[in-house]
């Protein structure tokens, strides 16, 4: 991996300072799930994370890499930077951050805060 630690530094500092507006959002047991994000500028990099831990990664080049508990069950897209989680289960929930840096200006990583909250599937 090639996420420079001095990096991976900055977007945790980054989100101990940033006002964590957390923007709750629902899913359904069963069901996919997309995070209701855009990003309109040109991306170079994301990265989301759950409750702190790597869940996606895209640095740009290569292929995405996702990991547990999204492997297999994750798409991001590297046109608009949205995660889109397939056949949702209760673990899913949780505070996702995703942090991007644009193609322009590389050292202003943004992030949103989503806390997705699990609905049971009241079948
Ligand atoms: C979820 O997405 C997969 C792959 O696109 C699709 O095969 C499946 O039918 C979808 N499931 C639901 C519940 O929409
Ligand atoms: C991208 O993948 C190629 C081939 O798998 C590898 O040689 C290269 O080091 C990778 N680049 C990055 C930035 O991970
Ligand atoms: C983002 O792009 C994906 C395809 O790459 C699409 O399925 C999704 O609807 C888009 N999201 C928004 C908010 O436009």
């Amino acid at each position: 991996m090639r996420l420079p630690t001095s990096l991976g530094g900055l977007l945790f500092l980054m989100s101990l300072l940033a006002q964590i507006h957390c923007e709750d959002v629902f899913g359904i047991a069963g069901e996919n799930f997309t995070f209701p994000v855009k990003i309109n500028q040109k991306i170079a990099e994301i990265i989301w994370t759950k409750n702190k831990d790597k869940v996606a990664e895209w640095e740009g080049q290569n292929e995405t890499t996702y990991f547990d508990p999204l492997k297999n069950r994750g798409f991001l897209s590297k046109e608009n930077g949205s995660l889109t989680i397939f056949n949702l289960e209760n673990s899913d929930g949780g505070t996702y951050v995703l942090d991007y840096m644009d193609s322009l200006e590389k050292m202003s990583p943004a992030s949103y805060f989503l806390c997705w909250l699990p609905l049971q599937n009241l079948k």
